[in-house]
């Protein structure tokens, strides 16, 4: 079969845009690819942690004679013994700073948190040697869920929102409505799953650490390191060349991981410590339950009145993050009301933390349910009624948005979908089984975003050119589509480009989160290269033996290896050639990148989309099947199609199982969790994903960052739960408000199904 994407490149020389296949594809389908747990260094010792069974309390003993008598354990770390750490895991120097429970005492916050680590000559020795602590316990009654303890007032959400926003008078706006609206939903702890769980390799070489480990950010993971245990960042290597996932676990670095740097100094070798797939469910994050409820007003003619939306969220009693699942009603719909607050609760859980689109997946998952049963109860289509109601400018703040497609994506969605045949009323369709067929809608949305980011760029004398950036893949195609940049940037051809990420002792690459990671990354490799074109030009301009002498430096560009004149691009020189000439092997340039703050205080920038969903419904037991999804998203330029359409599917099943799978269920008499294990908590297999479809809507967003592009990551679960909670609704004729939707919430309303 011909390569399509290197046919398509030769004809402009343009990587940017071509379907290019992931370049580290097929180290990855060959197992070539290095995660963390792959590296074994000599003389490696195992560490596996021993978690608590208990949710509140202290541990009272644990038996680490018998653990250090078994063959093979070389040592158990517990909090008599563990090394003290310089800065204290609880000390907080800024909101973006997470508690962590690491052996520095013996009490226990939560269900599955550390109590020991066993290191041993091999991992079965290690897992053997956690099986005989039997710890035992002075244990406290465990507080759980929404309604465990006090709610209490908040300041902040999120990455530090506001708690609370709005504008105009929401009573008046009731007051005025020819239909209102108001219920409450729920969603409920969901737990970050990647198929890699955490896993550090940690080797100690005096004050100097060298780390295999999964990282979102390696920049802050060094920081927070080098607080912990007293070094300097500068003497931290930490290796993350491929993740496989991250969703937000890996963003900030965890407490387990520590805990495998500890066990390295503790016993002076290097200690690979790795999460079985339980220990996911407790010390690395997760995100909080939410209760939200909306209250909504429409006019006759069916435009909002007013658009209120409390939530109520849990986080741990020992630090605070709190899920922002009221904000997107601050910046879609366009009312003249709007009031948006949360409210905590303190459970004896795990702190919560990002989650793929954090506050906007619950919180957009209850507005566009809401939105939508207010539509059907003021008579109009729920797409009609979107359309009538999304915010042109941001209401709250007056700001344009820096582009909007959103229009479009309705329009090409519906197209795609077939929504114009869809029947008003609920029941109306079945399949030539007799299942239950309904159609659903929900708008996308997702901010966008970048954080600070540094990149080096290096042309040679031979054509080739290479790139540096500690930026990060956690399987988002960061190697490809940042290569993609690269190469359009330096004018070479794709292939002659060396990318080196995944590295702490690279340029800081920002964080491989908020959906922000290309437009971070890739902002600060395209001035790094723009910084070398610079510099080739000024040698050859200035130089009077070049055809180029004189052209100045704003006439010139890169073109397929060489610099050509703008007005006449047959009038050029080769890199090679400027280089030689100057007697250089290779010439380097540095750009940076991150938010620019008169364009943010001008224009709201977000991505924007729109999901149509169709489910069908055992009409006897209540089983629901999404069979076809279709996403029309906005976001910028698209760097690589392929890959962000792997983005949006993947964001669209993750819809899937946030609307019928995901589910954390405490004992709300132990605080332990139930299903702390991928049998039982469940995510959508293959046979629960249906046909998608992601259409990729032209945009051409002038102000967002210097590429135009925005986020992709995160913004397919946001329409999409909504989309099969109202398709549910018009298969059976039942308003699920609790997630995720099961049989037995259709089936406890017999007289509606
Ligand atoms: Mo994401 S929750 O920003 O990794």
């Amino acid at each position: 079969m011909p390569n399509v994407a290197a046919i398509e490149r030769s004809r402009h020389g343009s990587s940017i845009g071509q379907p290019v296949t992931r370049r580290e594809g097929h180290l990855k389908v060959t197992g070539q690819a290095g995660y963390a747990a792959d590296y074994n260094p000599p003389g490696l010792l195992h560490a596996v942690m021993a978690v608590s069974g208990i949710s509140r309390g202290r541990v009272t003993h644990l038996d680490v004679a018998a653990a250090e008598a078994h063959p093979g354990v070389v040592k158990v770390m517990t909090p008599a013994n563990a090394p003290k750490l310089a800065k204290s895991p609880d000390d907080k120097d800024h909101g973006f700073m997470f508690r962590m429970n690491v052996l520095q005492n013996d009490s226990v916050r939560f269900a599955n948190q550390p109590i020991a680590v066993v290191i041993a000559e091999t991992l079965e020795a290690a897992t053997e040697g956690v099986a005989l602590l039997r710890p035992r316990y002075a244990e406290e009654p465990a507080r759980i869920g929404l309604d465990g303890s006090a709610a209490f007032a908040l300041q902040a959400v999120g990455a530090g929102a506001p708690a609370k926003g709005g504008i105009g008078d929401i009573e008046a706006g009731l007051a005025e409505a020819a239909t209102r609206f108001e219920a409450t939903y729920e969603t409920p702890a969901q737990y970050h799953n990647p198929l890699e769980p955490h896993a550090t390799v940690a080797e100690w070489d005096g004050d100097k650490l060298v780390l295999h480990t999964p990282s979102q950010g390696l920049t802050m993971a060094q920081g927070r390191i080098a607080g912990l245990f007293g070094i300097d960042p500068a003497n931290i290597l930490i290796k993350s060349p491929f993740l496989g996932g991250g969703f937000g676990a890996k963003g900030l670095f965890s407490g387990p991981q520590v805990l495998g740097i500890m066990a390295a100094r503790f016993v002076g070798r290097p200690v690979k410590l790795v999460l079985r797939r339980e220990q996911m469910f407790g010390p690395v994050g997760h995100r909080g339950e939410t209760r939200q409820t909306l209250r909504l007003g429409a006019d006759s003619t069916g435009g909002l009145t007013a658009l209120e939306h409390n939530t109520l969220t849990t986080t741990s009693f020992y630090d605070d993050f709190f899920e922002p699942a009221g904000t997107t009603s601050r910046h879609l719909y366009a009312s003249p009301a709007i009031a948006t607050s949360h409210e905590g609760v303190r459970a004896d859980i795990g702190t919560p933390i990002f989650m793929r689109a954090p506050g906007e997946a619950p919180g957009s998952a209850a507005l566009e349910c809401a939105i939508d049963e207010l539509a059907v109860k003021a008579g109009m289509d729920p797409l009609d009624f979107r359309l009538r109601n999304y915010a042109e400018i941001e209401p709250i703040t007056g700001k344009p948005f820096s582009s909007k497609a959103l229009r479009q994506c309705y329009a090409q969605g519906a197209a795609r979908f077939g929504w114009a045949s869809r029947p008003r009323a609920p029941r109306q369709m079945r399949d030539d089984d007799g299942l239950l067929v309904g159609w659903g809608v929900g708008t996308a949305t997702f901010p966008a975003m970048i954080f600070p980011s540094e990149a080096r760029a290096v042309l040679r004398v031979d054509g080739s050119a290479r790139v540096e950036i500690g930026a990060q893949d956690m399987g988002q195609g960061a190697w490809t589509s940042l290569a993609q940049i690269a190469a359009d940037g330096l004018g070479v051809d794709y292939d002659k480009l060396d990318l080196e990420i995944g590295s702490s002792a690279l340029p800081t690459g920002g964080i491989a989160g908020g959906s922000a990671g290309t437009a971070t990354a890739g902002s600060a490799i395209h001035h790094a290269a723009a910084d070398v074109i610079k510099k080739l030009a000024a040698l050859a301009t200035s130089d009077e033996r070049s055809p180029l002498f004189g052209a100045g430096n704003s006439g010139v560009v890169p073109r397929d290896g060489r610099l050509v004149r703008q007005d006449d691009e047959s009038r050029g020189e080769s890199y090679a050639s400027i280089l030689a000439r100057a007697g250089l092997a290779e010439i380097d340039g540095k750009g940076s990148a991150g938010p620019n703050p008169s364009m943010q205080e001008s224009y709201a920038m977000h991505s924007h989309g729109a999901v149509f969903a169709e489910v069908k419904v055992d009409p006897d037991f209540g089983q629901i099947r999404v069979t076809r999804l279709v996403g029309a998203f906005a976001a910028g330029r698209i760097i690589n199609p392929r890959m962000v359409r792997s983005q949006y599917y993947g964001g669209m099943i993750w819809g899937v199982g946030f609307a019928l799978h995901e589910h954390a269920a405490a004992d709300p008499r132990s605080g332990r969790l139930m299903n702390a294990n991928l049998a039982e908590y469940h995510v959508p297999v293959n046979a629960d994903v249906p046909l998608i479809e992601a259409i990729l809507v032209e945009e051409h967003d002038p102000h967002v960052n210097v590429l135009g592009l925005k986020g992709v990551g995160e913004i397919g679960i946001t329409g999409t739960v909504g989309a099969i909670a109202n398709a549910v609704w018009h298969a059976t004729g039942v308003r699920a408000r609790a997630f995720p939707i099961t049989l037995d919430t259709l089936l406890e309303r017999p007289g509606d199904i």
